[in-house]
Order: structure tokens, then sequence, then C-alpha cells
């Protein structure tokens, strides 16, 4: 193994996260929701898979993630984890099966990595959670935080705004941060907040921090492959970098198939048994 990326390991853990973060060596992370999907990211060498919660938007079709449910996940996360064999698979628990009940939380957690076999999950919030989050952790399963505009609160929010702009949230986030270092989570990942105070709790604390619109100065970066890609047009926000235009690409192949199967080109002889 070198010692300076993580390009040749077989399994990525958290371990290897948090060598990688004291290295210096930046973490890659992508969503994925579908065995297809998820086999082409991790054979182009990704780190982490998030089984987001954003499939409840970019595979549902719902305006926000509070609708996605627990067995929706874990559906998603098994069809994932079939087709990864290096990238380490991290599932968000949904809006519902864990907030305010520390028992339903380790149930959910535990349902999650016994029937998809995924390697971590994914919880929103800080102090307000610490109780399930401590639960989870005591039953052996790897925990990752997320902090700043967290999607599951978007009705408390009342706008996805950056977040944590003035002192008082500021200090908050550092707090919660610190908090779920100390409680044992292997990583968080902070969204759309300033990117100075995201250079701030990535020095402050040693485990990896993952930014979604937090700047560069942070130990890795995550967005949703749907939007990277370019398969949803509507969604530009500025954090996000579209490396491909796949809409594009698609409309124009279904369109040359639709045109081919009218003028009865396709499909030839040599394409016929
Ligand atoms: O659900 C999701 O896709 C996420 C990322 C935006 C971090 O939580």
């Amino acid at each position: 193994m070198s010692v300076h990326n993580s390009s040749n390991i077989k399994r990525i853990t958290t371990h290897i996260m948090q060598e990688m973060k004291t290295r210096g060596e930046k973490i890659s992370m992508l969503t994925a929701y579908d065995f297809s999907m998820a086999g082409i990211i991790d054979a182009a060498g990704i780190d982490i898979i998030l089984v987001g919660d954003s499939a409840s938007n970019v595979m549902a079709g719902h305006e926000t993630t509070l609708p996605i449910t627990l067995d929706q996940m874990i559906y998603h996360a098994t069809s994932v984890v079939r087709a990864v064999s290096r990238a380490f698979v991290v599932v968000d628990i949904p809006f519902g099966s864990y907030q305010g009940n520390s028992s339903e939380a380790l149930r959910s957690a535990i349902r999650i990595m016994k029937e998809s076999g995924a390697h971590g999950i994914k919880v929103e919030g800080g102090a307000e959670i610490k109780e399930s989050v401590v639960r989870i952790l005591s039953a052996g399963v790897p925990v990752m935080g997320h902090l700043g505009l967290t999607p599951q609160s978007i009705y408390k929010f009342g706008t996805y705004t950056v977040r944590a702009k003035e002192e008082e949230e500021a200090n908050k986030l550092i707090e919660d941060a610190k908090l779920l270092e100390a409680c044992g989570c292997f990583a968080i990942v902070l969204e759309k907040i300033p990117a100075s105070l995201a250079k701030i709790v990535a020095e402050t604390v040693s485990i990896p921090v993952i930014g979604i619109g937090a700047g560069p100065d942070v130990d890795g970066q995550v967005l949703v492959v749907h939007d990277m890609l370019g398969i949803n047009q509507e969604f530009k926000p500025r954090f996000l970098r579209q490396y491909a235009n796949l809409q594009e690409i698609m409309t124009k192949a279904v369109q040359d198939y639709i045109s081919d199967v009218k003028s009865k080109d396709f499909p030839t002889k040599e394409e016929s048994y």
C-alpha cells in the first residue's frame, strides 16, 4: 500500500479515512441509490458512497427528504452494497427513525446494518440527538455526523440558504462537531456553511470533515451524483460543479432511438435472430 494515496486499497475503512486526513489526502464521496450507478462509482475509485436520503428527491421525486422510509432506505442500500467492492458505504437514517428515541435509533441502525450489509450510518444533528448517537455507537456501528444545513430540518429553517453565518449558530456548530467527535463518530459532513467556519471545524476536530458547499479547507467533498452528472438540470446551487450533462446525452439517445424505431431503421437484420 502506498503511503501517499489510497488508490490501491482493497476496501476503505474508517481507519483508512482517518489516515487520509492525517496525511492530507482528500476523501472523495458521492451518493448512489442503485446497483448500476454504485457499480460505476465504485469502479471509478470513490472512497465513500453515501446512500443519502436525497433518494427521496432524486429517486422518488419528493420535494424534501422527509417522506422516505426506513424500509425504502434499506432497499436502496441493499442494491448499492451488492455493487460495491472498494468504497465504504454509509446510509442515512431517515427522518423519524432516530430523533427523540435512542432505542428506536439503535433498532433503525441495526436494521440498516443487518439487512443491507452497509458499513456505517449517517445522522443529522448535534447535541439534540446525542443520546441516539451514543446508543448506536455502543452497538459498534460507525456513525457519521451531519451539521449545518441538515435537510431533515428544512421546515425548521424555512429556507435552503447558507447556515451558521451568525456567531451563535456558528459557535453551536463548532460545539456540536466537538461533541460528535467526543461521542466517537468517525467523520462529520458539513453542508452549506461559510468556508471559514468549515476550516475552523476541520482544524478543531481530528476526525475527517467532509464538505458540501463548505469550501476547500475540509478533509473531503461530497456531491449528489445526479447533480454532478447533470441528470438534474433544475438544481444548480453555487457549490455544485457539474462534470457532465447526462440529461442532454440521454435525451439525444432516447430521441435517436424513437426516430430509429419510427423510421424502421431499428432493428436491422444483424440485430435480429
Ligand atoms: O442525502 C444526501 O444526499 C446527503 C448529502 C447531501 C450529504 O446527506
